[in-house]
């Protein structure tokens, strides 16, 4: 199916929208992004994801090129246009288009362009068996709290990890995780408690994550938000990726060693539910 996407006001078929080659999102990953997922054609989570969008635009100090009401409408817009029922819009906002120079231009239009792409994030198949990941060297800037679309080291840990024989990368910086290569990385104590990275410039700042934190603690899970590394990541009981499209997803083994009994634990099983539960109770 050809789908309609979204540019600059427009609305186009996907084989018509072009952007410039001086568009700075091209030339330096001059742009952020934001992906949320979508269900029965409603948004999942979007007043986290638009606030975070406006926090990475104002951190580059980009200007968001539409209000946040008519950001809303434009993602109802392209899930009206496309039939959407599951899966995900994409959005980006570069800078805008000028000629090649390191210093911001003055006078650039940002270009702002979603799309969607329609896959089944609710009956996933690998929540029933879990993921695998390895574990790399966190090589990214250090503004991780941005969600801009230089994502080439993501890429290039993924691509090694697969390489290693694991579905993703879980990256380590001074022998502590940092996250995943596209979700946050949490892991299960024997004792029940859910460890978690602290927010700082050193990770993204996961929508998901902090829902199922709130999820978390409402349902009797105590949260610990501290550093944790990958030896302790290996002896934990459960371990999990949280994201826009995963939602909770289990880590059953990482470089090869299980994770508890190395089947999906039970605790990023019911946070799963409880998150896709509160979360289409809140749709919009
Ligand atoms: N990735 N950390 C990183 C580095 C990410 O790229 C993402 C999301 C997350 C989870 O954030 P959230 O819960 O807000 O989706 C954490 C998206 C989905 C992507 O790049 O496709």
């Amino acid at each position: 199916m050809t789908r309609t996407v979204y540019l600059n006001g427009d609305w186009l078929l996907e084989t018509e929208a072009k952007v410039s080659i001086f568009d700075r999102g091209f030339l330096f990953a001059d742009a952020i992004y934001e992906v949320t997922a979508v269900i029965g054609g409603r948004l999942i989570d979007y007043p986290g994801h638009g606030a975070r969008l406006r926090r990475s635009l104002d951190e580059l100090a980009i200007p968001c090129p539409l209000s946040e009401e008519a950001l809303l409408a434009a993602h109802r817009e392209i899930v009206r246009r496309n039939g959407l029922d599951e899966g995900l819009i994409y959005l980006q906002i570069s800078r805008g288009t000028a000629d090649r120079d390191f210093a911001y231009p003055k006078e650039a239009e940002p270009t702002l362009v979603m799309f969607t792409q329609a896959k089944p994030v609710l009956d996933n198949p690998r929540t029933a068996t879990g993921i695998t990941v390895a574990t790399l060297p966190d090589w990214r800037w250090e503004r991780r709290d941005i969600k801009t679309v230089q994502l080439l080291y993501p890429s290039m840990a993924k691509m090694e990890a697969m390489q290693r024989g694991a579905d993703d990368a879980w990256l380590v910086e001074d022998g502590y995780v940092t996250e995943g290569s596209a979700a946050s990385a949490h892991i299960v104590t024997h004792e029940g408690v859910l460890v978690t990275r602290p927010l700082s410039h050193a990770i993204l700042h996961g929508i998901t994550r902090a829902n199922i934190l709130d999820l978390a603690r409402a349902d009797a899970i105590a949260v610990d938000e501290r550093p944790f590394t990958v030896e302790e990541a290996k002896g934990a009981a459960e371990a999990f990726i949280t994201s826009a499209t995963n939602f909770a997803m289990p880590v059953v083994s990482i470089d090869g060693t299980p994770i508890g009994t190395g089947r999906p634990g039970p605790i990023a099983a019911r946070l799963r539910t409880l998150y896709i539960e509160d979360r289409l109770a809140t749709a919009l």
